[in-house]
């Protein structure tokens, strides 16, 4: 007998959510076009250019739709990542990691003939090697610094150690300097607005004084990138920002409108799930825990059936605890749920069923899962 994958062959205008099984990961497309469409006008309106980060969507089919509604390219967590793009023809590529080591480095200096990527250099010692690699490659690599903003994670300090940088990438044969980066991300969850404006402010002036020094000691400094959703209504306005990265806003989550303060924004993302059993009057359990859907961060929503919490999950139950007006939901009933964090929900799937009008338009595999290295 042959084994059912419960993944439809084709997409179908016949098939609609209730014909899948469960659980699924779905998204909604003409909900994430929506967003596109208000994130491109957002940014447009300071004349910011977006690579928007696709650590969540990981798919070079929606970056290429990224692409079509003004997109400059795709920021990447990973080189695997980034090589899974080029591969589909997304060549504008910012690696906004370090890259370490010679076998990602070949690697690199391969991806150079197919694609124009950039990479994150915060020391010397990872310059020294590019550069020797990508002289013996034939080949140059476009780098840009990143500095620590205040995040405390990876990044040189500003100042004068950024500067020397700077100076040390623009003399390496092989590395071409395209500018600096840095990631407000320990700034994205403070909870009052003028609070939150005038820190992130003053984390990007460190980025912008940093790219003034680079241009008075004479090298081009083209690239000034930061942000992410959390943070990019505020970080478009920064007049030294020249790209922003912000990605996960295409789908959105809980995380980005309850702990971010992101509004307006549709909820495109979902995960259908099946209540299987029925232990107490108040208490159902569904096919669905840790590995479908994140709440490590930020609490699920239940978008309907209305009056249903998920309380708890182990790896695949989720316990969800019902409302008096949602006691009568029996096995077999269905969910459909809001992820807390969409950026560790799609890394637990391969596919996105893409619907538009509750028909199957798509089925979209998150084709850079996976590519850790
Ligand atoms: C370097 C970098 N840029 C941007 C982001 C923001 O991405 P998103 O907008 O998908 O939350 C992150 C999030 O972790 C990041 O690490």
């Amino acid at each position: 007998m042959a084994i059912d994958l419960s993944v439809p062959a084709e997409p179908s205008a016949d098939i609609s959510k209730e014909d899948l099984d469960t659980p699924v990961l779905c998204l909604d497309l003409d909900a994430m076009e929506a967003n596109i469409k208000v994130v491109a006008a957002n940014l447009a309106e300071y004349n910011i250019q977006w690579r928007p980060h696709s650590k969540a969507y990981k798919s070079p089919i929606i970056a290429r739709k990224l692409i079509d509604a003004g997109a400059i390219g795709v920021t990447c967590a990973k080189l695997g990542e980034a090589e899974v793009m080029a591969h589909e023809g997304v060549t504008d590529i910012l690696v906004a990691n370090l890259i370490v080591g010679e076998k990602k480095l070949r690697r690199l200096a391969a991806l150079t003939k197919i694609a124009d990527p950039i990479i994150c250099i915060d020391h010397i010692d990872q310059l020294t090697t590019m550069s020797e690699i990508m002289q013996q490659e034939g080949t140059e690599c476009r780098a840009i610094i990143e500095i620590n903003i205040g995040l405390d994670r990876v990044g040189i300090e500003p100042g004068e150690p950024t500067l020397a940088l700077a100076k040390a990438i623009h003399a390496a044969p092989g590395v071409k300097f395209a500018g600096i980066m840095g990631y407000e991300g320990h700034l994205l969850c403070i909870a009052d607005d003028a609070e939150k404006e005038q820190q992130i402010n003053a984390a990007l002036d460190i980025l912008g004084e940093s790219a003034e020094a680079i241009k008075a000691a004479d090298i081009p400094c083209e690239i000034v990138s930061c942000g992410g959703t959390g943070s990019y209504l505020i970080s478009r306005k920064h007049p030294a920002v020249t790209e922003l990265q912000c990605g996960g806003v295409i789908m959105m989550d809980q995380f980005y409108e309850t702990e971010c303060k992101i509004e307006g924004m549709q909820k495109a993302l979902t995960v259908l799930a099946t209540i299987v059993s029925r232990p107490t009057e108040e208490r159902a359990v569904i096919d669905a825990g840790r590995k479908t859907y994140d709440m490590s961060s930020t609490d699920p929503i239940v978008l309907h059936p209305a009056g249903i919490t998920v309380s708890r999950q182990s790896a695949e139950h989720g316990e969800i605890l019902l409302d008096e007006s949602a006691r009568n939901l029996s096995i077999g009933d269905r969910l459909e749920i809001v992820p807390g964090y969409s950026d560790m929900t799609c890394v637990l799937h391969n596919h996105f069923y893409a619907f538009r009008n509750n028909e199957l338009e798509a089925i979209i595999p998150i084709a850079s899962r996976g590519f850790l290295r």
